[in-house]
């Protein structure tokens, strides 16, 4: 089975558009799960501009599928996940004002901080996953680093996939195949929507998580948030 994990970041950035607490993003947690979804993902930036600090701490107790906090592992980062303790930390190589996750680690270049990053959240009891490009090299890199799983960055299979979509999926089946060779768990994201999911899950059936923000969240403004989600998890069958 592949995971639903929806993103709620935008719920946040909408609400801190106005200030004060609608859209609710504890709201928006609780309904994704009531309507299906198998997990719930934040990435609390450090300028705040979506998901807060607080945000994170209120959801934690309402979350009842799983959790998954995507982030730079800065030391107030590692700090709040390992206080926190959701079930998966995502680690990303993102700067400080990166407007959205736009590449994977070198997990080569930064192998030793990673390695020391990966065994402090495992000893807390969280599962692990690195964000990398569909990068043979990358993956042997993380599978050396010893997390649980990595992120497949989907961008460019997005991009790609209404041109050429046999040539997008290529380096992902061949990306995933290595990571399951060497034992590790493969989730992805970054743009997937109702137009791709379906070929990804179809093509690398033991992907065991994709995480889904902004394409979902927008489908949510015209279908409303129950069908989309029924339509997302329609795609993983
Ligand atoms: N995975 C990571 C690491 C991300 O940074 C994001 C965006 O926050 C996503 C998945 C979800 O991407 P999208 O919002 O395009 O669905």
């Amino acid at each position: 089975m592949t995971r639903l994990s929806v993103n709620i970041n935008k719920i946040a950035t909408l609400r801190n558009s106005r200030g004060g607490k609608i859209p609710s993003v504890k709201e928006a947690a609780i309904k994704c799960q009531e309507f299906g979804a198998q997990g719930i993902t934040v990435h609390p930036r450090p300028d705040e501009r979506h998901i807060t600090r607080h945000d994170v701490y209120e959801i934690k107790p309402l979350i009842y599928t799983e959790f998954n906090i995507e982030g730079y592992p800065s030391e107030d980062f590692l700090k709040m996940v390992t206080e926190v303790k959701p079930h998966q930390v995502t680690l990303v190589p993102d700067s400080h004002d990166q407007l959205t996750s736009d590449h994977g680690w070198d997990t080569w270049k930064h192998m030793s901080f990673l390695k020391e990053v990966i065994a402090r959240l495992q000893e807390s009891g969280i599962r692990t996953s690195i964000f990398v490009d569909p990068d043979v090299a990358a993956i042997e890199g993380a599978a050396e680093i010893k997390t649980d799983r990595i992120e497949l960055y989907t961008e460019p299979y997005a991009s790609l996939y209404p041109i050429e979509r046999n040539k997008a999926i290529e380096p992902f089946i061949e990306a995933a195949k290595t990571a399951q060779k060497l034992g590790l768990g493969v989730n992805a994201g970054h743009d997937l929507s109702l137009e791709n999911l379906n070929f990804l899950y179809k093509n690398i059936p033991n992907l065991e998580e994709v995480s889904i923000g902004h394409a979902l969240i927008a489908d949510a403004l015209y279908l409303g948030l129950e069908t989309t989600i029924r339509k997302y998890l329609d795609c993983l069958k």
